[in-house]
């Protein structure tokens, strides 16, 4: 059985006491909720003072991003002790906005990735295709060699502890969802290609979770799909009641 992760990316977005209150005000709305990993990620500034307002609760904490060093003359960056330091059990690595605005390739995305390891970061490993790749009849081959790429040289004893997430990028931020059928096509296809470079019980294991206008108008169909294991929520993440909502979804 795969435990069900609902993620929240709060992007560049809140300020320190605005992330205060949002922690808050998650935390008694969500209480009660079992049977789901509920995941937060705020910008940087804010991981302590969420940290510190989450501590004891259901909720877990994600960073946006982690550089592949541990600490040294690399003056704006991130490493996986610091985020281990601030309370962070998981990372978002190689998601869309650092590959299109921040220069993330495949090789950095996979040095990344390796880093989140090391430290014992879990990493939710975003990719997706464009909508011109999508266009062009590229979806499988993108998905592919960002899957690929991205795993390179990462023990196969360790793939089932790495969350993978779909988020095409012409669903980001977009209101334009995949469909049902887009996105249960493209998870079943992200579980093929996991069992044909590790053993099938490894691909089983592993979550999938989709990204790009998840709503809690949504997420409801969205959750009901095979090989959909959870949802990356950027937006909708922001308002507290919508993703309690979304953490509370009824797969129908
Ligand atoms: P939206 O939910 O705003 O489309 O963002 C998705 C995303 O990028 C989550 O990482």
């Amino acid at each position: 059985m795969r435990k069900p992760v609902i993620a929240g990316n709060w992007k560049m977005h809140t300020t320190a006491s605005e992330a205060g209150l949002m922690a808050l005000e998650l935390k008694r709305l969500l209480a009660h909720v079992e049977g789901c990993e509920i995941v937060v990620s705020p910008p940087f500034t804010n991981l302590d003072e969420v940290h510190r307002h989450l501590k004891g609760s259901n909720l877990k904490l994600a960073g946006q991003n982690l550089y592949w060093r541990s600490t040294g003359a690399f003056t704006g960056e991130i490493s996986g002790p610091m985020l281990k330091s601030v309370g962070c059990e998981y990372v978002l690595v190689g998601h869309s906005e650092r590959r299109q605005h921040f220069g993330d390739t495949d090789a950095t995305v996979n040095l990344r990735m390796k880093a989140a390891l090391e430290h014992d970061l879990t990493p939710i490993f975003c990719f997706g295709e464009t909508l011109q790749e999508r266009n062009d009849s590229r979806t499988w081959e993108v998905l592919t060699r960002q899957v690929v790429q991205g795993l390179m040289g990462v023990p196969e004893s360790i793939i089932p502890r790495i969350i993978l997430a779909y988020e095409p990028v012409w669903a980001i931020g977009t209101g334009q969802t995949a469909t049902t059928e887009q996105a249960q096509e493209a998870h079943a296809f992200l579980r093929e290609l996991m069992s044909e470079s590790y053993p099938r019980f490894v691909a089983q294991s592993c979550r999938i979770l989709y990204g790009g206008s998840v709503k809690a108008d949504n997420v409801d169909a969205l959750m009901a799909l095979p090989d959909v294991d959870g949802v990356l929520v950027g937006g909708a993440s922001l308002d507290a009641a919508s993703f309690a909502r979304i953490v509370q979804y009824e797969p129908c």
